[in-house]
């Protein structure tokens, strides 16, 4: 129950307190994200700005941080639900013939990727090598024998390159929708921030990468919910306007990504555990979620919690870019399902957990 520990088997430690995380987070300068500064050869040439501390970081978000602020991303209110009623007319959920269908591959898994490409202006017809490399970039492993591990990097390291490719042809070569995110970028790049090519690349991968699997769970995590808490799924099923505070507390209580990671830069004291330059943190914000000393019965999922400051997109100057898109993409797709499927059931039986200790969802979510 330890707010923070050692953890002997890697010299580095572990915070789950909800202040602990919190301190850990807003101190940038003792907690750096500089990730691969201490690793010896493993230094990485292409950081984005997940991996970088001021202030290269600040001037890279500024980049696009209007892009993405609340007002910005409502625009993309009526495309999102175009694209999730094109998705959703696609099947039909039929009680009486038992049916199933699963909602990852209909509506969680291809709506984030579908949106983030329209929103950077990448043509239609390159939208399945996308999700495709975005998957394993975010893969876990599937079990922990060195085999599988050293298989699953080696793909990583096809994808990402595959990727490089991809966007440096992008880069130099076409034309750009007008307000698109790389249209942004360039432009930038052009009049104020001299990007090196790969600062731009990696800013594109992140932009793919970060915001789709992560939605994808945050959805499929909503109807498991739903199916855990009936009662919460009957009171939104009677006031939709319950959507978003419903959306919260998933975030909270089945957080997609459970932990994130800093590096000490100088001997520190923290909450009573001394810290040394160098050492690895791992800041789990899963289990600063359910601080009890923060979220009243934490183990308990409440649509109707209030406040609900959780972590779940991070805190400080790393704090989630596209928490105000995931936020709207996922409201505006559980909306429509729950006005078109007035009674529909999970197949728990079915459900495939995807192996992971960072991330938190399902491959798979049947329903019928
Ligand atoms: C950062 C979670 C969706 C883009 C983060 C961080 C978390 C997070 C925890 C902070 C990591 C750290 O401090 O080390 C989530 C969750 C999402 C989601 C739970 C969905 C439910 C998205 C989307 C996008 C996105 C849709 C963009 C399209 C980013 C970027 C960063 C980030 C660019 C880095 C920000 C920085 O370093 O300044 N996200 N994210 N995320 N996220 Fe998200």
């Amino acid at each position: 129950k330890g707010a923070v520990l050692a953890d002997d088997s890697y010299g580095g430690w572990h915070i789950f307190g909800y202040t602990e995380a919190q301190t850990a987070l807003r101190n940038h300068t003792h907690f750096s994200s500089e990730r691969f500064r201490n690793s010896g050869n493993m230094t990485n040439p292409r950081p984005s700005i997940l991996n970088l501390d001021p202030p290269r970081h600040t001037q890279l978000r500024s980049l696009v941080n209007t892009a993405f602020t609340p007002k910005a991303i409502r625009h993309w209110s009526t495309r999102i639900q175009e694209i999730v009623d094109e998705l959703l007319n696609s099947i039909s959920i039929n009680n009486e013939t038992g049916e199933t269908i699963d909602l990852v591959s209909t509506l969680a898994y291809p709506l984030p990727v579908i949106v983030i490409a329209e929103m950077m202006g990448i043509p239609a017809k390159d939208r399945e090598k996308f999700k495709r490399w975005s998957d394993v970039l975010v893969e876990g492993p599937s079990s922990l024998t060195p085999e599988i591990i050293m298989d699953l990097m080696q793909r990583k390291q096809v994808a990402r390159e595959e990727m490089r490719h991809y966007f440096y042809d992008v880069l130099t070569k076409s034309q750009h929708p007008e307000h698109s995110l790389i249209a942004i970028l360039l432009e930038a790049n052009l009049e104020r921030e001299k990007l090196t090519a790969e600062e731009l690349i990696s800013f594109c991968i992140l932009l793919l990468a970060a915001g789709n699997e992560t939605t994808t769970n945050l959805i499929t995590n909503f109807w498991r919910c739903m199916l855990q808490y009936p009662q919460a799924l009957e009171d939104l099923q009677h006031d939709h306007s319950l959507v978003p505070s419903a959306i919260e507390e998933t975030l909270r209580y089945y957080s997609p990504v459970q932990a994130t990671s800093r590096i000490v830069t100088e001997d520190i004291e923290f909450y009573g555990v001394e810290m040394k330059s160098g050492d690895h943190v791992t800041i789990w914000l899963a289990a600063a979620n359910r601080d009890s000393s923060i979220f009243t019965n934490p183990d308990t999922f409440d649509i109707y919690r209030s406040p609900n400051h959780h972590l779940a997109f991070g805190h400080g100057i790393h704090f989630c870019l596209g928490a105000p898109l995931a936020r709207l993409e996922a409201e505006i797709a559980i909306h429509t399902m729950l006005q078109r499927f007035s009674s529909f059931q999970a197949v728990p039986a079915e459900w495939e957990p995807i192996i992971s200790g960072f991330v938190f969802g399902l491959y798979s979510y049947p329903m019928k």
